[in-house]
């Protein structure tokens, strides 16, 4: 079990458009999936990409089989690993909701995204995923696909008013050590 550091906004290394990986079922992407799966949950996050960590390739890992104490009242989404993640909306509706990131301690903020996405990719395996989802799950592919381009959810707000300290606009939610 190898827990990484997290970077934090304001490192380069998460402004990066992360590249493809080329291939699959390898012990060296076994074991940065499993890195990756072993870092998330110890920081209870909602999911993880793999420039988050450092590392410069297009992975992400999300979802969890019990109810995330940080999102303690979101429902479920199944835990992922997606590679090469291609997201397309299906249609023009948005909805705003209130993220946090691991990369961005303590705070959260008030984003749009699509409502309703279809997401395609492949696992570690080569296998591949399609599916369309929307509300919450699709609210954490679009959240960690930004991240393989470059982008924090700060740059997705549209009234940075909304953004502040979880512990002032969630007095009720316990906070995790990283959040
Ligand atoms: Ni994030």
């Amino acid at each position: 079990m190898t827990v990484h550091a997290i970077l934090k906004m304001g490192d380069a290394r998460l402004l990066r458009v992360a590249q493809p990986v080329t291939h699959f079922d390898t012990d060296e992407l076994h074991l940065l999936v499993s890195d990756m799966l072993d870092t998330m949950r110890a920081a209870n996050g909602a999911g993880l990409a793999a420039p988050q960590i450092g590392v410069d390739l297009q992975l992400v890992v999300f979802g969890t089989r019990e109810a995330n104490p940080r999102y303690p009242d979101r429902p479920l989404v199944p835990p992922t690993v997606l590679i090469n993640p291609v997201i397309t909306p299906l249609d023009d509706a948005e909805e705003d909701d209130w993220e946090g990131c691991l990369s961005v301690p303590g705070l959260r903020g008030l984003v749009p995204r699509w409502s309703k996405i279809r997401y395609t990719g492949f696992d570690q395996y080569g296998d591949p995923i399609d599916r369309t989802v929307e509300g919450f799950h699709a609210r954490v592919v679009q959240h960690e696909c930004d991240h393989l381009i470059g982008r924090l959810y700060p740059t997705r707000m549209r009234d940075l008013t909304q953004l502040g300290y979880t512990e002032v606009l969630f007095p009720g939610i316990a906070p995790s050590d990283d959040d």
